[in-house]
């Protein structure tokens, strides 16, 4: 048996397959608070419990962890956190991403963005945890002062599984240097590049910090950074009070992942892949062979995590918006796609451009939401439900045209999520987005990639060149292109004037 954890902004997902088939086996979870900063203890205790309810892990030979990504988790040299980890969705450090943008471009903004996207995939915002640490430096020097070690959400609950943490408070003290990560999580940082060449000049497989860079944002490098491990290599072994006590030699760690390369490995994405994560954020992602650096900061060209590239638009409302729509119209889910599909594509004119809580992609941090084309004729809750479901999924059209500009092509789409599931957004998308669409089992994605990644490392114990198991992911429908531009045109037509 092999476990895999999501470790997510809200809860901990613990899943338990079958190392051979994959067959789900017991799982378990358990929410802690959200936010946008929280005590990384609140995740440890999320863990034990899910743990628990997943009926205990003494019997796994293999864990991983995937998890939110970005956080900022600094470490002090006895391995106690120094404040409260800032989380992605914080925001506090947007001016710090703009001052290292013009600062790394000597003055001049577009330089600097390509700079950036040049040297680690990116263009900095404020989700990027080396924005987080110029404002760590500037706020709160004392703080500062302290950091001996800087992880992620994931590395960190990686460090504790693996028996690690402040004296008193777990079994083997506070070694730093045992802290491991890999490529797609550090991908995430600012301060690596995951396709840094190797020593002897052969593209890497494992990247290399840039702590050239890490000096710019923080003022210093002389911090302890996870060791980043290749997709299957062990990133040592999990402490028997936590997991595997009743296997021999106990249970393998993996090095973890992303959330979103945690993803798309759990939907066995590869080269040619996209998928569409109608989540709290929209998340329109690719796997590449390599990334490339869009300097206008649409696409983040993050690693997965198994070797290639994973291009990465998110964009801010997604599902939200459609609870928006709910609360308007006074209904509930159901509702919302009855009066939805009412309406005729287009809405009649009727479009909404969602930007209800600023948008990232496009990058338009103050924008707000508009509603444009209300006549007699178009001022019915159906129109307006059809506008919602239209303008959210247009948005997120505009993430796979930031993904095509790239020269990624766009045949096909995995669209998953909690709204995939409605049958407003399952007629509709075939008609925004124009390609087939295949929407897959509702499921524990990011939990199931981190178990599909322990029974990799597992394989890989025995056999190094072990590949990664080929689990299949039931798919629930498959759905017609059906193109209907002028869902789109008029949508962009909107949109451009905002
Ligand atoms: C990716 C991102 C989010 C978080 C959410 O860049 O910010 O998807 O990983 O957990």
């Amino acid at each position: 048996l092999v476990a895999g954890v999501d470790t997510s902004t809200q809860s901990c997902k613990i899943v338990v397959r079958d190392a051979e088939t994959g067959a789900l086996v017991r799982s378990g979870s358990a929410q802690h608070p959200d936010g946008t900063e929280i005590h990384p203890d609140h995740w440890w205790t999320a863990f034990t419990e899910a743990a628990r309810a997943a009926g205990g892990l003494d019997d796994v030979a293999a864990i991983a962890v995937g998890g939110q990504q970005h956080g900022l988790v600094a470490l002090d040299a006895e391995g106690n956190v120094v404040r409260d980890a800032l989380l992605w969705n914080d925001t506090r450090s947007a001016p710090a991403a703009e001052d290292l943008i013009r600062e790394l471009g000597e003055g001049d903004r577009e330089t600097g963005a390509q700079r950036w996207a040049d040297a680690t995939g990116s263009v900095l915002v404020a989700s990027l945890t080396i924005t987080k640490l110029r404002w760590l430096r500037d706020a709160e020097p004392d703080n500062a002062a302290r950091v001996a070690a800087v992880a992620l959400p994931h590395d960190w609950l990686t460090w504790r599984i693996a028996g690690y943490g402040p004296a008193g408070e777990s079994p083997l003290g506070p070694d730093l240097t045992a802290l491991c990560t890999d490529r797609s999580d550090a991908s995430g940082t600012g301060y690596y590049d995951a396709e840094a060449p190797a020593d002897d000049g052969a593209p890497g497989t494992l990247g290399a910090y840039r702590r050239d860079l890490l000096a710019l944002g923080f003022g210093r490098d002389d911090v302890v950074l996870p060791r980043v491990l290749a997709p299957s290599e062990p990133g040592g072994v999990a402490h028997p009070s936590v997991a595997g006590s009743a296997v021999e030699g106990g249970a393998l760690l993996g090095p973890g992942a992303g959330d979103n390369a945690g993803a798309s490995l759990g939907l066995g994405m590869g080269p040619g892949d996209i998928a569409i994560s109608i989540g709290t954020s929209g998340v329109v992602s690719a796997v590449a062979p390599r990334r490339t650096a869009d300097g206008s900061g649409a696409i983040n060209g993050f690693a997965d995590a198994t070797g290639n590239a994973l291009m990465l638009a998110v964009t801010l409302n997604a599902a939200r918006v459609l609870d928006a729509a709910r609360t308007v119209l006074d209904t509930d889910f159901d509702g919302l796609a009855r009066l939805a599909l009412s309406a005729p594509p287009g809405a009649d004119g009727l479009v909404l451009v969602p930007y209800l809580e600023g948008e990232r992609t496009p990058n338009r941090p103050d924008a707000t939401g508009t509603l444009h084309g209300l006549r007699l004729a178009t001022s019915t809750r159906e129109h307006l439900a059809r506008a919602y479901v239209e303008g959210m999924l247009c948005g997120l059209a505009d993430g796979l045209d930031a993904l095509r500009a790239q020269g990624v092509p766009v045949e096909r789409v995995m669209l998953i999520g909690g709204a995939a599931q409605s049958p407003a957004v399952q007629e509709i998308a075939p008609q925004v987005f124009g390609v087939p669409i295949s929407i897959p089992a509702a499921g524990e994605y990011v939990a199931d990639g981190a178990a599909r990644q322990a029974a990799w490392v597992l394989a890989a114990a025995s056999d190094p060149d072990a590949a990664a198991p080929s689990w299949s992911t039931s798919v629930t429908a498959t759905l017609e292109a059906d193109p209907r531009p002028v869902v789109r045109e008029q949508y962009a037509a909107v949109r451009d004037l905002v």
